[in-house]
């Protein structure tokens, strides 16, 4: 079993549809190992976000993430990470498939509801980041 990390960005939670999103990774077969609400600081955003640093969205990217809470979600299920990101749909969701997270609640690719581990390798390091061991079941 593998796991990933979810994160409901700051658009969506005001949107009030973090149980619709959290409804269809479980209807993707996937679990929820552990879940909080939580606000970013700045100096969370930044690191978490830190392979962006040279990117010319970076600083924007980092606003919006503190903009608002986040609900962040250790998923757990066969091939979890490329499955959340299936269920998620490109990161710009003007060229997400109908269906999709984003497609149906994403408005831009800043404000796009969602972030999903993009490797086995990045799912381990970004849920130590928001969890300890023990509140991962
Ligand atoms: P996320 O999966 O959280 O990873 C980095 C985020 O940067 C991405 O989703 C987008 O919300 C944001 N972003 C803004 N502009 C771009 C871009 N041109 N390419 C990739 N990500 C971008």
């Amino acid at each position: 079993m593998e796991k990933t990390l979810s994160i409901i960005k700051p658009d969506a939670v005001a949107k009030n549809v973090v149980g619709k999103i959290l409804n269809r990774f479980e209807e993707a077969g996937l679990k929820i190992s552990a879940t909080k609400k939580i606000r970013l600081s700045k100096i969370d955003a930044k690191k978490f976000y830190e392979v962006h640093k040279d990117r010319p969205f970076f600083n924007d990217l980092v606003d919006f993430m503190v903009s608002g809470p986040v609900v962040v979600t250790v998923l757990e299920g066969e091939n979890a990470v490329s499955k959340n990101r299936e269920l998620m749909g490109e990161t710009d969701p003007k060229e997400a498939k109908p269906g999709t997270i984003r497609a149906d609640f994403a408005d831009s690719i800043d404000a796009n509801a969602v972030h999903g581990s993009d490797s086995y390798e990045n799912a381990k390091t970004e849920i130590n980041f928001f969890f300890a061991t023990k509140e991962i079941f």
